[in-house]
């Protein structure tokens, strides 16, 4: 799109918009449309050649307008992101599809996807505790909760610790700054004996300061395995940078 396409869009945008406005009653007040809706209306796979703007406004009247902004803009978002982790060829555990457990959202920053990865890994530990052992309070449970991550980990890590409120170990790393299987089950092990209670753990690939790989091949099997705490394995995060762009 060049300026002068870019000036005619924006003047058309801001027609579409009043014109929304000015005609609103004759819109639902509320959509009759079920969850899921939205995933039979478009593709399943990303369209390999760009549609024109002509087309794409088509879809937006055919597609989301039905629907109320945030169902419609949330299932967009979970059907785009099956396209993504489609095409880098992600595992069938990463998409959401139609039954799935995986699937991605997207956060509005590096630091607000860490926070929200390590308080639903903090939420469901919780949760899984509970149910074994009812008689535990949450405050008991959560003062037990340790974290792990590189001690070349960005500062948003240690900060979505403590906005979580949980203890956050920084594991040392190797001589190429990377972080072995062996070093963070030693420390794992040390905490589990001491009690705590390992339950997330913040792989990082590509470090801000030295652009270090964690050993995630590693590091994966460990954190799967149950033994690595009492009852749940460590969650894992893996968070990617390189010299600042993630
Ligand atoms: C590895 C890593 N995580 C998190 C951040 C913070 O990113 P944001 O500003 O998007 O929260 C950065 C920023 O450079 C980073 O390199």
């Amino acid at each position: 799109m060049d300026a002068a396409e870019f000036r005619r869009r924006g003047k058309e945008m801001v027609d579409y918009v009043a014109d929304y406005l000015e005609n609103i009653e004759q819109r639902p007040v509320y959509p009759d449309l079920e969850p899921g809706y939205l995933r039979s209306l478009i593709p399943t796979e990303a369209p390999l050649e760009p549609e024109s703007y002509e087309e794409i406004m088509h879809d937006v009247e055919r597609v989301i307008m039905p629907g109320a902004a945030s169902p419609a803009c949330t299932e967009l978002e979970t059907v785009m992101l099956d396209w993504l982790g489609k095409m880098l060829h992600l595992p069938e555990s990463f998409i959401a599809g139609t039954h799935g457990h995986g699937g991605g959202v997207i956060q509005g920053t590096a630091s607000e996807a860490t926070l929200m990865s390590l308080l639903a890994a903090r939420c469901k530990t919780i949760r899984q505790i509970l149910v074994t052992d009812s008689k535990k309070s949450e405050s008991e449970i959560l003062s037990k909760l340790v974290a792990y991550t590189s001690d070349q980990a960005h500062s948003s890590v240690e900060r979505a610790a403590l906005i979580g409120a949980v203890m956050m170990r920084k594991v040392p790393t190797d001589e190429h700054y990377a972080v072995r299987e062996e070093m963070l089950r030693k420390m794992v092990e040390e905490d589990k004996a001491a009690g705590l209670i390992p339950f997330y753990f913040c792989a990082t690939l590509g470090t801000t300061p030295s652009c270090a790989f964690d050993h995630i091949m590693e590091l994966g099997p460990l954190c799967k395995s149950a033994s690595c705490s009492q009852l749940q394995s460590l969650r894992l995060l893996m968070a990617g940078s390189s010299d600042g762009s993630i």
